[in-house]
């Protein structure tokens, strides 16, 4: 029998290719440009883009990036295949693979970020562990959703057997959870339409 993580697996692959039409670059530009925009000055930095999907983030984060580079990781082939041929950009790498099995280096990363894609990862806990340790000191972890925690559960309730069970922990929550793993947490809110988490690791 197919692993949850494989039929999960299948299910974002076959999405791959009508991913931007379910939401537009549009649709989710102020909720990305929200999210950013707390960052402040990120060229030159060394990204790590999680969940990826066909790199609906990167349009926005490359212009801000200038010699800085991405490694955008997503456990579906389709996805990132559909994300190396929208967005060629030399900058970037498309990693397809396990957010727990990357390969990637200690201290990589000045940035991670996540996008509406944290919900799918099934140990929190562990992947907030792989954050701190691609993170250089200093360097940053921004999660956050362009929708709420309830809203989002609703969703992927909906949306079948395979994802029912992707929710968001509440903010507060997460935050203890990355502070017991040595992260410094500058921000953890969430209301009805969004949530954002923002924390650093010590230098
Ligand atoms: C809801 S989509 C979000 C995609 C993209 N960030 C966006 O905003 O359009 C979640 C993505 O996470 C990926 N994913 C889920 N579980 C994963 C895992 N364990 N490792 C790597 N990627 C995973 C899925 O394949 C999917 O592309």
């Amino acid at each position: 029998m197919d692993s949850p993580g494989a039929a999960k697996r299948a299910v974002f692959g076959a999405l791959a290719a009508s991913w931007d039409e379910a939401k537009s670059g549009e649709a989710i530009a102020a909720g990305v440009e929200r999210g950013l925009a707390l960052l402040g000055d990120v060229s030159g930095l060394d990204v790590v883009d999680l969940g990826c999907g066909p790199g609906r983030l990167e349009p926005f984060l490359l212009p801000r990036l200038g010699t800085g580079s991405v490694v955008a990781i997503d456990f579906a082939p389709e996805m990132i295949g559909r994300g190396a041929s929208l967005c060629p950009d030399p900058r970037v790498t498309w990693l397809c693979r396990d957010v727990l099995d990357t390969g990637l280096e200690d201290s990589c990363a000045g940035l991670v970020l996540c996008f509406n894609a944290f919900p799918h990862f099934p140990d929190a806990a562990a992947v907030l562990g792989e954050a701190r340790r691609w993170l250089r000191p200093g360097g940053r972890l921004l999660l956050w959703h362009d929708l709420g925690r309830e809203r989002l559960a609703e969703v992927h309730r909906r949306a079948g057997r395979a994802v029912e069970g992707a929710l968001l922990p509440p903010a507060a929550a997460l935050a203890a959870t990355a502070r017991a793993g040595g992260l410094l947490v500058e921000r953890a809110e969430e209301d009805e339409s969004s949530y954002t988490f923002l924390a650093r690791r010590p230098a």
